[in-house]
């Protein structure tokens, strides 16, 4: 079988081809262009494609692909709203993704954020490398005793709730859905009553219309003056005009950001300096108190791993026709 990978990164290959060693009956062929409407036809004489969230999988494309021949597309991520599942099941093209390839991988790195931005280890790194060993501006507080707050407890929530567990915090969380396995030491509580009590807010549920902007000054000014804010989901669940009003408001002891809203692409390399000056983006970065990640919470060896393996299982499956939870058309 033939899969042609769009837009590798050098990161992509090196996570697929040893995992591709154990599927000698996949032949990949990695090209850097992203799958669009006009690069779909470069998929003639290949079974299948593998895309990415940033790809163009809609209309247009699925059916350039179809009149090429390709019978499978393989998502090598979570999210697939950029898939037109329709038009996918029309054409009959089977659509297969990589649900919760890591969910620690996310985790660690929210809980990563909060850490540095509540003992500000990125001015700590600096200061010391510049010969400064005074004890300026790092004052933190201890997490030991405080409260998590999560919003949305589904895979990486409850690693993040069993990883504040380990630091001894207690666990509020709200979600549309109670996490039986988490029922021993979380409690469940109303998204005003989390704002309220918490002392750590991280946010794990996904960005849909209920929750587009669900952190905006209203919500903000029921927090507690010294929150720490998280954010490792995805960034539009964030007002950052608002966000920035919060910061203004001194409301929070540390904003940590994997994700943001004018995150399509690399913020910096896509982006004009003209544009850059009116980004809500730097504007944030030019507070103290916010550290800001490129969306790396899913690039860990393991993740990476994970995903390859799944990506390739998946072709093997659509295949012989075999349907789970990775299904999408
Ligand atoms: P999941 O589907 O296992 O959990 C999502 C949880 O959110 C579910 O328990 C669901 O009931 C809950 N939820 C749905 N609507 C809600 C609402 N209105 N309020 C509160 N909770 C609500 O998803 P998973 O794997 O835990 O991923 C969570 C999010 O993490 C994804 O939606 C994605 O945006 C983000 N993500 C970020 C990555 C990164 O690299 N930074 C990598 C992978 C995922």
């Amino acid at each position: 079988m033939r899969l042609l990978f769009y837009a590798a990164k050098v990161y992509d290959r090196k996570s697929f081809e040893p995992v591709n060693e154990e599927f000698p009956e996949i032949e990949i062929d990695y090209i850097e262009h992203e799958l669009e409407p006009l690069t779909a036809p470069l998929a003639k004489g290949y079974d299948g494609i593998c895309a990415f969230v940033s790809a163009d999988v809609g209309s247009e494309t699925l059916q350039i692909l179809h009149d090429n021949g390709v019978k499978y597309v393989l998502m090598r991520c979570a999210g697939y709203n950029n898939v037109d599942v329709d038009k996918a099941k029309e054409l009959g093209i089977t659509v297969k993704r990589v649900p919760g390839y890591s969910p620690e991988a996310v985790a660690e790195l929210a809980m990563g954020l909060a850490l540095a931005v509540n003992r500000r280890l990125y001015k700590a790194y600096n200061k010391v490398r510049e010969n400064d060993y005074t004890l300026k501006g790092l004052r933190g507080v201890n997490f030991y005793q405080k409260t998590a707050g999560i919003v949305g407890t589904g895979k990486i929530g409850a690693a993040m709730a069993r990883i504040c567990k380990g630091f001894g915090m207690n666990i509020i969380a709200y979600d549309v859905y109670e996490n039986p396995d988490l029922k021993d030491f979380v409690e469940y509580v109303s998204l005003d009553e989390l704002f309220s009590r918490s002392d750590l807010i991280s946010l794990h549920c996904p960005l849909m219309d209920n929750t587009y902007h669900m952190i905006n000054i209203e919500n903000i000014k029921k927090m507690k003056d010294g929150v720490i804010l998280v954010n490792t989901s995805r960034g539009a669940l964030v007002d950052t005009d608002e966000l920035i009003e919060g910061i203004r408001l001194n409301k929070f002891l540390g904003v940590g950001l994997d994700v943001y809203e004018e995150e399509t692409g690399n913020v910096y390399e896509d982006r004009s300096d003209e544009i850059m000056q009116h980004s809500v983006t730097a504007r944030l970065l030019s507070f103290p108190n916010v550290m800001i990640t490129s969306h790396q919470g899913f690039y860990t060896l393991e993740a990476l791993e994970a995903i390859a393996h799944t990506t390739l299982t998946n072709m093997i499956d659509a295949k012989n026709g075999v349907h789970n939870g990775n299904d999408v058309a």
